[in-house]
């Protein structure tokens, strides 16, 4: 495992292809599929949107945070506020408690490989704070615009770091992470920073974000995890494609370091566990 972790801290992320079997794969993908099936969006509309930070952060978005929540995604409804496709084919994400209340999603993120890994890459106490199922749906998936995961997880010193499971190919055509190689030794450009229930983005520098040309497409097979610096500039293309692009995330800090009042995420009756 040594020369791995010597390549994270060189290029600020980590690409272990096969960490998650087929078999693990297709029974997170199916509980979350049932997850979609029993949400009954009813009157709320809750879109999750990086591009329009006030969209995604109503009190569905904070409450989301001990919960399991169900986010649509921008491009999901008509102009009459339909669904232009089936409701399956129509959620964003799945967030951001499912690691804590759902057993399949606890299952999937905890164990020893898991746990040793994350203690290489330097989390002594791990908290692990946020679960996220990413769909990336086929037409209308989203862009994820240039950003840094530290900013919605402020720590001293800084700790989070980010598990991105892939659960689908992820490729260049259906909108794949890209990243600024090397990126996470630059500084933190900008915080979410939440003041009671409301929430805003706070610039702290102004260095620009990396022009495209000098990303790297992380394309990888369904089963890979890629780990990476909550400093790494990253983001991810709207998928225009006609195939999905389903991918789980966690992010954890350390609890060596101070975790900020103004973070969005708070717990205030789940406790927090790591990956044991
Ligand atoms: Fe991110």
């Amino acid at each position: 495992m040594d020369a791995p972790i010597a390549r994270y801290h060189e290029d600020g992320y980590l690409v272990l292809p096969g960490f998650k079997s087929g078999a693990e794969v297709a029974a997170l993908r199916q509980r979350a599929l049932a997850i979609v099936e029993a949400f009954d969006p009813g009157d709320r509309r809750t879109i999750f949107s990086t591009t329009d930070q006030a969209r995604g952060t109503g009190d569905e978005f904070l409450a989301s945070a001990e919960g399991i929540h169900c986010f649509f995604e921008e491009e999901a409804f008509d102009a009459q506020g339909r669904l232009k496709q089936a409701k399956a084919l129509s959620i964003n994400k799945i967030g951001h408690a499912m690691h804590d209340l759902d057993p399949v999603f606890d299952a999937f993120s905890r164990g020893p490989r898991i746990a040793a890994l994350a203690r290489a890459l330097g989390l002594e106490q791990p908290q692990l704070w946020q679960s996220m199922y990413i769909f990336k749906q086929p037409g209308i998936g989203g862009e994820v615009k240039w950003h840094q995961d530290a900013s919605f997880f402020d720590t001293t010193p800084g700790s989070v770091t980010a598990f991105w499971f892939a659960l689908e190919d992820a490729t260049r055509d259906n909108g794949c992470l890209w990243v600024q190689p090397g990126g996470h030794r630059g500084p933190l450009r900008e915080r979410f920073v939440r003041e009671g229930d409301t929430v805003r983005m706070q610039a702290l520098d102004d260095t620009p974000w990396p022009d495209t040309a000098s990303a790297v497409p992380v394309e990888v097979a369904a089963g890979t995890l890629v780990c990476f610096h909550g400093l790494l500039p990253h983001w991810s293309a709207p998928n225009r494609s006609p195939v999905s692009r389903h991918a789980y995330t966690l992010h954890a800090t350390d609890a060596r370091c101070h975790y900020a009042e103004t973070n969005w995420l708070r717990r205030e009756r789940l406790p927090l566990r790591g990956f044991d």
